[in-house]
C-alpha cells in the first residue's frame, strides 16, 4: 500500500515537472503568457454563466470541449538564419554550428536547441609573450632572446600559421613602487649596471609577427629594469595587451597570451599607495612608441580583466616560478580559459610549458553566452561523449576533447517575463572567435483582429478574440446592458441572479452583472449552480473521459453508458471462450457479467451451488416432508450407500449438488455415518488428558508443600518450648562494668 502511494506520488511529481498546468486567465494575451494555456476565440463557446476565464485552458481540454479550429495557441519556434555545416578545411574553417538563429518562445515554457562544435586542427595561433623585466628576471631575459624560434617551431607542429609578439612590464614609475631618487630612477637596479633601464609599466615591444628573426632582434635590445616592491604591474600589462587590438595586431585566430613572472602582482586598490584613485577604464592607452605609463589609472580589478579577456577571446598562460604559483593558481581560478605552469628559475622550460598549456587549453571546451538578457534563463547540457550528458548548467563544459572531435551541447532558453523587444545575445566557445548569434522573442500577444461595433457585441463594443470589449457605459457579455447606478434597478438585477428568492446571488459562485451571472472558473449555468468538475469519476477521469460533464451529470459518448460513462456498450468482454455472453448463466452489465444464483467466475462458467438452496429439495424428496417447489422438479437424486464425505449436511443426511452436461441438477446423498468423527475423538481425548495431567500435578505439588510447612512449624514450636533463658545467659544482656588488665602490672 505504502509502496503504491510512493509510486503514485512520484508519477504525479514527474508529471507536473514535465508539462506546465494551465492557470486560466481572463484575457487572450494573459492566457498566452501563462504556460500550458491556449485560448478559444469561438463566439458561442461559453456555456450560460461561464466567465471568459473558461476560454483559457490546455489545448487538449479545449479540443474535448469542442473548440477545434478556433484555438489560439502559439508554439515556440526557431529559424536558422545561418546554419553552415562544420568544416575543418583550413581554407574555410567552421567550428561552431549553427551561426545565427531566431527563437520565438512562450513565457515559462523552456525551449531547447542543439549546438555543435568541433575544434579544427591547424587553426592559426597568435601568441603574445608578456615578460616581467624586473631585476630578478635578469637571467631569464638572456634565455628568452633565443626563444622566439623555438616557440615558433614547436607551435608549427600543431598549426601552419603562427605569429608571435613580445611585451614587457615592470611597475608604475611612482613612489612607493619605484624609487624617485634621480640616479636611482635612471638606473633602478641594485648594483649600478650600465644595462639597466628606467622602470616602466608596460611596453609593447614587438606586435605580432610571423618572423622569428624580428623577435630575436627586438628582444635582444631589451634591458633589465628594477623596482622597489616585489609585486609588479602584471595586470596592467595584461589589460593593455588585451584591449589594444590594433597595436598588438591580434588576428581573428586562437589568441594566446603567455605571462611570465617570478613574483606576484598589484591589484585594484594598490594604486592608492601612489595616490591614484581613478579605476581603470578598460581602454587602450598605448603611446605612439608602444609604452603605457599607467600613472593616471589604478591597477585593473581581476573581474574586469576576466571580462575583457573573455570578450576578446584571449587565453592566458601563466608561466610563473614555483614560489608564486599559489598566487597565480588563485588568480587563474577567477579567469576562465587560463592555466598556470611552473617556470624554471631561468625560464629554460618555457617552450615545453607553452605547448603543454596550449594542449590543455585546447582540450577544454567552455560554451557560454556573452550576456544574459533580463528575464531570460540560459542553461546548457553537454554531450561530450556519446551516451553521456551533464546536468543543466550555466555553461557547457567538456574536457579532454581532441582536435576535430565533434561535441554537442543542448541549450535551453526559458523566459520568465515577456520581452518588450527582441533580445540579442551571442553564444561562443571560449577562445574561439566564431559566435552563434541568438535573437529571442517572446510570444505574448494573440494578435486577434478587432471588429469594432460588432453585431455580436450589440454594436456597442469591439470584438477581440471572441470577447466583447464594451464601449463606455455598457456592460455584459454582449454589451447588452446599460450601466445603471440607482438602488432600485440594482435590486431587480440582483433578483435575476438568484435561483430562488432566498438563495445566494449566483449561488455564491459568481458575480451578478446586469442580471446575468458571471461564474467563477469551475462553475456555470444561469445561476452558477452547475460545476463541471463535480461529475462522477471513473479511473480518476471525469465521466471516465468518455463523456462531457454537464451541470453535474455525465453526457456520455455514443458507446458508453452509466452515471460515470464507465460502462461500454461493447459486450465482447462478457463473452466466454465459445462467444456466449456470460456462458448463458448471467447478464452482461457494465463491462462485466452479473451471474445468476449458483454461478461464479468472470464469464459465469463455474457452478458453485450453495447448500441452503437445495435443502428444501432434499427435504421434500428424500424425507417427503413438504410438497416440492418448482425448482426441485427437474432434479435427479441418487442415493449412495456406505460412508461418503459430502459437502452439505442436513438433519442426518449429507449431500452434494453437481450439474450434468445437459444442465440438469444432480443431487447425490447419503446417510450421515453414525460413528463419531475420529479426529474429534483424538483431539478431544488429548485435550482432556493434558488438562487432567495438569490438575494432578498441581494437586500433588500443593500436598507436598503443605506437608513440608507442617513439619517446619512443628520443629519451631518444639524449639521454642526447649529454650528457657536465664537472665544472665540472655545473649542480649550486657554487663555495665568493664575490666581492663594493666599490661605493666601483669609483667611485674
Ligand atoms: C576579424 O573579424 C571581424 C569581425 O568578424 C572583422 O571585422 C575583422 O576584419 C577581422 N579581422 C581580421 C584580421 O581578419
Ligand atoms: C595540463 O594538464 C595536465 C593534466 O590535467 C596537468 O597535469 C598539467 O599540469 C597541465 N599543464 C599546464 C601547463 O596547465
Ligand atoms: C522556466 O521559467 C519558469 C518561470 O520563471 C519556471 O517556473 C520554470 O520552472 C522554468 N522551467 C525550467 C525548466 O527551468
Ligand atoms: C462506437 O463503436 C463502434 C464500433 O466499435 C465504432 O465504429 C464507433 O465509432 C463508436 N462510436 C463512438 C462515438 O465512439
Amino acid at each position: 500500500m505504502m509502496f503504491l502511494l510512493v509510486v503514485f506520488l512520484l508519477l504525479h511529481f514527474v508529471g507536473q515537472t514535465c508539462t506546465a498546468v494551465c492557470q486560466p486567465k481572463a484575457s487572450c494575451n494573459e492566457c498566452l503568457r501563462s504556460p500550458g494555456c491556449a485560448w478559444c476565440k469561438m463566439q458561442d463557446f461559453l456555456k450560460e454563466g461561464e466567465s471568459n476565464e473558461r476560454r483559457c485552458d490546455s489545448l487538449e481540454s479545449l479540443k474535448t470541449r469542442m473548440c477545434e479550429g478556433n484555438i489560439i495557441n502559439k508554439k515556440a519556434d526557431m529559424i536558422h538564419v545561418k546554419d553552415v555545416k562544420l568544416n575543418n578545411n583550413p581554407e574555410n574553417v567552421v567550428q561552431l554550428k549553427p551561426q545565427s538563429i531566431e527563437v520565438k518562445l512562450r513565457v515559462g515554457e523552456p525551449y531547447e536547441f542543439n549546438v555543435e562544435f568541433s575544434r579544427a586542427e591547424g587553426y592559426p595561433i597568435d601568441l603574445y609573450y608578456l615578460m616581467d623585466l624586473s631585476y630578478s628576471m635578469k637571467d631569464d631575459l638572456e634565455k628568452i632572446k633565443n626563444l622566439g624560434q623555438d616557440i615558433l617551431t614547436t607551435l608549427q607542429k600543431v598549426t601552419r600559421n603562427v605569429r608571435i609578439g613580445f611585451g614587457s612590464f615592470v611597475d608604475k614609475e611612482m613612489l612607493p613602487y619605484v624609487s624617485q631618487v634621480k640616479s636611482r630612477r635612471r638606473s633602478p637596479c641594485p648594483n649600478n649596471l650600465d644595462s639597466c633601464e628606467p622602470a616602466f609599466t608596460f611596453h609593447n615591444v614587438l606586435p605580432l609577427t610571423s618572423r622569428a628573426d624580428e623577435f630575436k632582434a627586438e628582444v635582444s635590445k631589451q634591458k633589465i629594469s628594477g623596482n622597489l616592491d616585489s609585486p609588479e604591474a602584471g595586470l596592467d600589462a595584461i589589460m593593455q595587451a588585451a584591449v589594444c587590438q590594433k597595436k598588438i595586431n591580434w588576428g581573428n585566430e586562437t589568441r594566446i597570451l603567455v605571462y611570465t613572472s617570478d613574483d606576484t602582482f598589484h591589484m585594484a586598490g594598490d594604486g592608492r599607495l601612489a595616490g591614484i584613485f581613478q579605476p581603470h577604464d578598460g581602454q587602450c592607452h598605448l603611446k605612439r612608441d608602444g609604452s603605457y605609463d599607467g600613472t593616471s589609472f589604478d591597477y585593473p580589478s581581476i573581474g574586469h580583466l576576466s571580462r575583457v579577456l573573455q570578450a576578446n577571446n584571449i587565453q592566458l598562460i601563466f608561466a610563473v616560478t614555483e614560489k608564486s604559483v599559489p598566487a597565480y593558481k588563485a588568480l587563474s581560478a577567477l579567469i576562465p580559459q587560463s592555466v598556470v605552469g611552473v617556470l624554471e628559475d631561468d625560464s629554460s622550460n618555457v617552450v615545453q610549458l607553452i605547448s603543454e598549456a596550449y594542449g590543455n587549453l585546447s582540450s577544454t571546451l567552455l560554451l557560454e553566452q556573452d550576456h544574459t538578457p533580463t528575464g531570460l534563463q540560459v542553461s546548457y547540457q553537454s554531450y561530450c561523449r556519446s551516451g553521456e550528458h551533464s546536468e543543466w548548467q550555466h555553461r557547457g563544459e567538456c574536457t579532454g576533447i581532441k582536435f576535430n572531435e565533434k561535441v554537442e551541447f543542448k541549450v535551453r532558453l526559458n523566459a520568465s517575463v515577456c520581452l518588450k523587444e527582441p533580445e540579442k545575445f551571442e553564444i561562443r566557445m571560449q577562445g574561439i572567435s566564431e559566435v552563434l548569434k541568438v535573437t529571442v522573442e517572446t510570444l505574448c500577444d494573440c494578435d486577434c483582429e478587432k471588429l469594432e461595433n460588432s453585431e455580436l457585441c450589440s454594436r456597442r463594443g469591439t470584438l477581440i478574440c471572441g470577447v466583447c470589449s464594451c464601449n463606455e457605459g455598457y456592460l455584459g457579455k454582449d454589451c447588452s446592458c446599460e450601466h445603471q447606478s440607482d438602488m432600485n434597478s440594482t435590486n431587480t438585477m440582483l433578483k435575476k441572479c438568484r435561483l430562488k428568492e432566498d438563495s445566494q446571488v449566483c449561488s455564491g459562485y459568481g458575480i451578478c452583472e446586469c442580471g446575468r451571472c458571471l461564474c467563477n472558473s469551475q462553475y456555470n449555468g444561469q445561476y452558477c449552480q452547475c460545476n463541471d468538475d463535480s461529475c462522477e469519476r471513473n479511473d480518476n477521469k471525469i465521466c471516465n473521459g468518455q463523456g462531457r460533464c454537464e451541470c453535474g451529470i455525465c453526457n456520455c459518448n455514443g458507446n458508453y453508458t452509466g452515471s460515470a460513462c464507465a460502462c461500454s456498450t461493447n459486450k465482447s468482454m462478457c463473452a466466454n471462450k465459445h462467444g456466449i455472453l456470460c456462458s448463458g448463466n448471467g447478464e452482461c452489465k457494465c463491462n462485466g457479467c452479473v451471474c445468476k444464483a449458483d454461478f461464479m467466475g468472470e464469464d459465469c462458467s463455474q457452478f458453485a451451488p450453495s447448500c441452503s438452496t437445495y435443502i428444501p429439495c432434499v427435504d421434500c424428496t428424500v424425507k417427503s416432508a413438504k410438497t416440492c417447489s418448482v425448482l426441485c422438479e427437474s432434479m435427479e437424486l441418487i442415493h449412495l450407500k456406505g460412508n461418503h464425505e459430502l459437502k452439505c449436511s442436513h438433519e442426518g443426511i449429507i449431500f452434494d449438488v453437481t450439474r450434468k452436461e445437459n444442465g440438469k441438477i444432480l443431487i447425490k446423498y447419503a446417510d450421515l455415518p453414525q460413528s463419531i468423527d475420529k479426529t474429534t475423538v483424538i483431539i478431544g481425548t488429548s485435550v482432556s488428558a493434558i488438562i487432567l495431567i495438569g490438575i494432578v500435578i498441581i494437586i500433588i505439588y500443593k500436598v507436598l508443600l503443605e506437608l513440608y510447612d507442617l513439619r517446619e512449624y512443628r520443629n519451631f514450636v518444639k524449639a521454642q518450648e526447649e529454650t528457657k533463658w536465664k537472665e544472665t545467659q540472655n545473649p542480649l544482656f550486657q554487663e555495665a562494668t568493664t575490666t581492663v588488665l594493666n599490661p605493666l602490672h601483669s609483667q611485674d
